[in-house]
């Protein structure tokens, strides 16, 4: 159940910890179980992007933007996601051994400062402002499809 636009943050968390999933993984070795999460991880992130800017990028775009949350910013982060997510999606196909996956960390603490970046800016200024401007059925529709988002999400954890 989401019933805040901030409540959208947990989903941020669950995202976090499946890419932590699929980190272990590629830790262990394991390079079957990282490519399962990264998989789940880059299917998610776009769902889930897809969404903000179906559901939510409307009705920020109606208010005055607050200092550093240019409306523009928001999908111009969701592309640079998208395009790490190719890169990352190459490097793990090119992991022939130790040295290879060394140079894919490297990578990935990239991207995860990316996200961390995107969804900091998003809980500090995106999902309060659009708090404020949504209707009740605005919020209504966008909540429960995040509601389903996060339920997969959490499914996906919970088996493995
Ligand atoms: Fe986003
Ligand atoms: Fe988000």
């Amino acid at each position: 159940m989401v019933a805040t636009f901030a409540e959208i943050a947990r989903t941020h968390r669950l995202q976090e910890e499946a890419f932590a999933r699929h980190q272990e993984a590629l830790l262990a070795g394991d390079l079957g179980a990282a490519r399962r999460w990264l998989d789940r991880v880059a299917e998610h992130l776009r769902a889930h992007a897809a969404l903000e800017e179906r559901h939510l990028q409307p009705i920020y775009e109606r208010g005055d933007a607050p200092r550093g949350g240019d409306p523009a910013l928001f999908p111009g982060e969701h592309c640079k996601v998208e395009r790490f997510l190719a890169r990352l999606d190459a490097g793990l196909a090119a992991v022939a051994g130790p040295r290879d996956r060394i140079a894919l960390f490297d990578v990935e603490t990239h991207f995860k400062g990316l996200l961390e970046h995107h969804f900091g800016r998003e809980e500090d200024l995106y999902f309060p402002q659009i708090q404020r401007l949504a209707t009740e059925a605005e919020r209504r529709a966008a909540l429960d499809a995040f509601a389903a988002e996060e339920e997969r999400l959490r499914a996906w954890l919970g088996a493995g």
